[in-house]
Formats: structure tokens, C-alpha cells, sequence
């Protein structure tokens, strides 16, 4: 049998480790923004970022020089020891980190040296080129013999990047491998290149995947394939994120989009995040400063969107059956559609103050 049975499921992987959660809590995380803990310039700055932005994550793998992995490590653990206010279940800014992919040999001293040493602040370990279920299984049992060794009291908790086609193949499985799993990120560039995918880009569409308008027909009755025509560029990553949204609801944890490398071109970002946001995804990544701005707006529901679901709870009343608002029909289905943008709504208010003014002006008119 290659599961465990589901009354151990929640048992802890190590004598003394403590107790998986059963259910993950709902954290706003609407960016998760990348440093690098080796570069001081950044380093430097992470203080002032502390209640500023949802998640800091200090990143271990891609984008740190090989040279560079032992720095970043260690740089890693004196920026968490030093920052007051992040980290930890009661932190507004939470702590993650990114470690090595299992197949690089840095990957275990990675866990072996931060849990021990920050395990207590350590929220969530982002887990990359994830294939299977397998890899998950193996943090799991590390983490709990890390944890029970250095005492700590609340499991860390996993993210898996989604960013092989076999990790593609094995997604729900991925999800559900174990009671730690936090979440889903879409890595693109990765994904891209494993699939041999043809773009070259970080994220986002391209001007090559796209529909055309039908031709129009000549005065023979001939289509004028010539012509000029409208083309509408479509999204390459559609598929990739609608299915993972579906496993990751499944298994009731949270899937996120991921790198949007054109940090110039803020409006195709936006547009970016927003389709995530639309499908289902909570948060995403950021790789700049500017970016945390646009995934936190884009991440958090529209006073406009918060005042309909508002109404449309206020006027269904018990939850069943059908009213007319606005020459629209609503339902005990589209009830659930709005208290989903209504609880986003609290969590985020609840730790995101102009937000919280802004929810609370609104005024619900029958
Ligand atoms: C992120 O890690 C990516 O590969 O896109
Ligand atoms: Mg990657």
C-alpha cells in the first residue's frame, strides 16, 4: 500500500515532533517577495519591510550564484534572528524560505542548518522542481526529525513549485502527500523549459500564442487570408494554473502564481496576476519592490466587489433560494460566490488596516 493509512496521517513523522495541523490556516499571502540573503544591499533592507509585505522569503536556490549558496544559508539565519516581527504564527510578515532542489547537494544542509537554528520562525519551506510525491515525503520526514531534535512546538509547513511536467502529471498527488502542504506556485520558467516549451520568457503571455479573426471573403466568394485582421493573444499558461487551482482546492491548501520576470512592464503584471487572482489562486510571487504594490492590490477583493457580495448576502436572507438584484438572478450558488470574496475580505482586513477603513465605509444598500 503506498499510503499511509488515514488515521496515522496525522501522526507525527518523528518521535517528538510536534502534531501536523489538520486544517492550514488561511494566512493572507498575497505577495511573497524574493531577497536574496547574501546580497547585503537587500539584506539590509528586509527590516524596514517587516509589516509591509504579506511574506519575505528568503530565497536559497535559482538566482544564487553557486559561490554564493553557503552565504546565502547563513545570511538567511542572521537576518531571522536579528529581525524583530517576522516570522512565527503571530507575525503579520511571515518567513519563508526557499530551499535547494533535492537533486543539488545543497538541499539538506539547507534544512539541516535552518531548522535548528530559526525552525521557530520558519513558516513555510518553498520546495523546488518538485516531481512527486516522493520528494514531499522526504522534506516531510526531515523536517519532523529536525523539529523534534530542536523542540519546536507547530510544524513547518511545505510549498511545492510546480515547475516539471512530471510534477505537472503527479499534481493532486503532490497536494495531498502530507499534512503539511501549504501550496502551489507556478514556475514558469522552469515548467517552460522542462516541457520544451518554446518561450523564453519568465511568466506572461506571448505575442506568438494567439487567435485569429476569420478572413473575410473576396468579391469571389474567396477567404482573403491577406487581410487585415484582429489577433488576440491568449494566455500560455491558462491550463497550467486552472489545473492547479482545482488540486489545490482539492486538498484545501493554496495555490499561488509565481515569477513575472518583465519587471518593467507593471500593466502586463498586473493583467498577469489579476487572470490568477480571477481563477483562483491567493497570492503570487514578487521579484521587485514595485511588484509587492501590484500583487497586493490585485490580491486583495475590490471595495466594488466586496459591496456586491455584501449585498447579495444581506438579500438572500436565510442562504436559499432565488432573488432579483439589478435585473440579475442570485442564487444559493452564487451566495457561495460572494461569501468567498467576503471571508478574503475579513482575513485581509484583519491584518491589513487600509484595507480594513476602506472595507468599513462600505455601505450596503438594499
Ligand atoms: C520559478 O522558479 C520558475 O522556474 O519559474
Ligand atoms: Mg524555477
Amino acid at each position: 500500500m503506498a499510503h499511509r493509512s488515514p488515521k496515522d496521517f496525522f501522526r507525527p513523522l518523528a518521535v517528538g515532533a510536534p502534531a501536523p495541523l489538520t486544517e492550514i490556516p488561511a494566512r493572507p499571502s498575497r505577495a511573497i517577495h524574493f531577497f536574496d540573503p547574501s546580497n547585503e544591499k537587500m539584506a539590509a533592507k528586509v527590516p524596514a519591510m517587516v509589516g509591509t509585505v504579506d511574506v519575505l522569503l528568503g530565497n536559497l536556490e535559482d538566482a544564487i550564484k553557486a559561490d554564493n549558496k553557503v552565504a546565502a544559508r547563513e545570511g538567511l539565519v542572521r537576518i531571522a534572528g536579528d529581525t524583530d516581527g517576522l516570522g512565527g504564527p503571530d507575525a503579520t510578515t511571515q518567513l519563508w524560505t526557499r530551499i535547494n532542489s533535492l537533486d543539488s547537494p545543497w538541499a539538506l544542509d539547507d534544512l539541516t542548518t535552518l531548522v535548528p537554528a530559526i525552525g521557530h520562525k520558519l513558516d513555510v519551506v518553498m520546495v523546488p522542481k518538485v516531481q512527486g510525491p516522493e520528494d514531499i515525503h522526504y522534506v516531510d520526514r526531515i523536517l519532523a526529525q529536525l523539529e523534534a531534535k530542536a523542540g519546536l512546538d507547530r510544524p513547518i509547513l511545505v510549498h511545492a513549485i510546480l515547475e516539471t511536467a512530471r510534477g505537472m502529471a503527479n499534481v493532486e498527488e503532490i497536494c495531498g502527500a502530507s499534512p503539511r502542504m501549504q501550496g502551489l506556485s507556478l514556475g514558469p520558467a522552469d515548467l517552460a523549459a522542462d516541457r520544451r516549451m518554446k518561450t523564453t520568457r519568465v511568466g506572461g503571455g506571448h505575442p506568438g500564442y494567439l487567435v485569429r479573426q476569420d478572413p473575410p471573403l473576396n468579391e469571389l466568394g474567396v477567404a482573403d487570408v491577406d487581410a487585415t485582421r484582429a489577433t488576440y493573444q491568449q494566455d500560455l499558461w491558462h491550463y497550467t494554473i486552472a489545473r492547479m487551482v482545482d488540486a489545490c482546492a482539492t486538498h484545501g491548501i493554496y495555490p499561488y502564481y509565481g515569477p513575472f520576470g518583465d519587471i518593467t512592464d507593471v500593466v502586463a503584471c498586473e493583467d498577469q496576476f489579476r487572470n490568477a487572482f480571477l481563477l483562483g489562486c491567493v497570492g503570487t510571487w514578487s521579484l521587485h519592490p514595485k511588484q509587492i504594490a501590484i500583487a497586493t492590490k490585485v490580491f486583495s477583493p475590490s471595495v466594488e466587489d466586496v459591496r456586491h457580495a455584501r449585498r447579495v448576502v444581506a438579500a438572500m436572507g436565510d442562504g436559499t433560494g432565488a432573488v432579483m438584484l439589478d435585473g440579475k438572478m442570485e442564487d444559493d450558488a452564487s451566495l457561495k460566490q460572494c461569501l468567498v470574496m467576503v471571508e478574503l475580505a475579513e482575513q485581509l482586513a484583519a491584518i491589513d488596516p487600509d484595507l480594513k477603513a476602506a472595507y468599513d465605509e462600505i455601505e450596503v444598500t438594499p
